[in-house]
């Protein structure tokens, strides 16, 4: 059953009213379910038990501290992505020998931020990067253990905007010169190149393509070995999908024993990378429906949630779930509206031509699936502050991150001294 359910009538995150928050932190709101985290990382943990493999929680898809903390406490490691994803993780209470640095873009500062901290591993995505990294490290007095992550050429069958792993993507060395690169890594000081990497894209619902790229990291292991490199982790990525609509993921021991097919007698310690199965489906974001209004040909929902608290519907054509929060009004029979936010841009459209039962001013709305990639992509644009985050659990909830006041917002902006006074 989902932590989000109707009882008494109302859309519940585990035993707190999604109503009772409202009128607690005010609309719109991202609420979170601690139970959802704990399952979501522990249904990980149990399909890949008996397999020497860790969990790197990506920071990207949700970072809120308490978030981070929440999976941390469980024994989640961190996938980051930046030296300020990189604070987080450590700030959450993630120890530093579990966390991955990846990204195509590290600056020195971010690298030697993260040799300081002795994280666990450099996921290495090009050559500037890996001489910029042995320059660093040797600055230091250090050795840089590293994965290059490769690109493997394969089609994840997702989203061109998240599909990573085909050649025409800017991540990850090209799989074919990858033995040319390992040479060069060995031969530089400072650098000890002791794993691969591989991350081929996200809301992947297949596990074919995850196959297909891991057989070929296999392969490429064999040959690392054979040269005479000492290969001994294999970070995986993240990717799995999970059901916004009708898709229908993997299921996660089939995941599991799909790498442990693969990777079972490789002599590898594995990592894996999820960020949206974790979080996705542990979150919604409310809203309350402004106003109701008949346009010629099309019914508008203007709810109080926009494009800039959640982006995916624009950029992605993302779909996700809407349904009232009152559970009578969802038993009424649909009608189809435009559900689309107060920004002033016709792209800030959560849905278009929607079934949803009658809906009017004053109602509150849950957006479903809405945990990963939804208040970390969010912006204050048209001055709309930052939504607060609330988290659940059990009976209690807490705000993780306040909405700041429009005074707050003017007041972090500057003048300069010909404009003053
Ligand atoms: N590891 C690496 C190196 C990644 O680039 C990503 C995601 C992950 C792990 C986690 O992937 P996940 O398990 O969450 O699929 N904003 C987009 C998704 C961007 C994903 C970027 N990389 C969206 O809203 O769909």
């Amino acid at each position: 059953m989902s932590v989000f359910a109707y009882r008494d009538g109302v859309l519940h995150a585990e035993s707190v009213s999604l109503a009772d928050i409202a009128r607690s932190v005010g609309t719109p709101f991202y609420c979170y379910s601690t139970a959802a985290l704990e399952a979501h990382y522990r249904a990980y943990a149990n399909a890949f038990e008996g397999q020497n493999v860790g969990v790197c929680y990506a920071l990207k898809a949700n970072s809120n501290l308490a978030v981070v903390r929440t999976l941390a406490a469980l024994g989640a490691g961190a996938d980051v992505v930046s030296g300020g994803e990189m604070r987080r993780a450590l700030a959450a209470g993630v120890p530093a020998s579990k966390i991955v640095f990846s990204g195509v873009g590290k600056t020195r500062a971010e690298l030697r931020d993260a040799l300081l901290a002795g994280i666990h591993q450099i996921n290495v995505e090009s050559i500037p990067e890996l001489e910029a990294l042995s320059e660093v490290a040797t600055g230091l007095g250090v050795t840089a253990e590293i994965a290059f992550r490769v690109n493997p050429d394969v089609d994840a069958k997702t989203h061109a905007k998240i599909a990573t792993g085909k050649k025409e993507n800017k991540f990850g060395i090209d799989y074919d010169h990858a033995r040319e690169v390992y040479a060069r890594a060995a031969k530089l000081p400072g650098i000890a190149p002791v794993a691969i990497a591989v991350h081929i894209g996200s809301q992947l619902t297949d596990l074919a393509p995850f196959r297909a790229a891991y057989e070929r990291v296999a392969a490429l292991l064999h040959t690392l070995r054979e040269d005479g490199h000492d290969i001994r982790r294999l970070d995986l990525g993240g990717g799995l999908g999970i059901t916004y609509k009708d898709e229908q993921p993997p299921e996660l021991t089939d995941y599991a024993a799909m790498v442990g097919s693969i990777t079972g007698n490789l002599g590898c310690a594995i990592t894996v990378e999820p960020g949206r199965s974790l979080v996705g489906n542990a979150g919604v974001l409310v809203s309350e429906v402004i106003f109701v209004k008949q346009g010629l040909h099309r019914r508008f929902l203007i709810v109080d949630a926009a494009m800039n608290d959640l982006i995916r519907p624009s950029l992605y054509d993302a779909y996700h779930g809407i349904v009232p929060v009152e559970e009578a009004k969802a038993a009424a029979a649909p009608e189809p509206y435009d559900v689309v936010g107060p920004v002033c841009e016709s792209g800030d459209t959560f849905a278009v031509q929607r079934p949803l039962p009658p809906l009017a001013p004053g109602d509150l709305v849950a957006v479903q699936s809405a945990g990963a990639y939804g208040a970390v992509m969010s912006s204050s644009y048209n001055t709309r502050p930052l939504i607060p985050e609330v988290l659940v659990k059990g009976g209690a909830f807490a705000v993780i991150r306040p909405r700041p006041s429009l005074e707050e917002m003017l007041a972090a902006e500057r003048m300069p001294d010909w404009l003053a006074g």
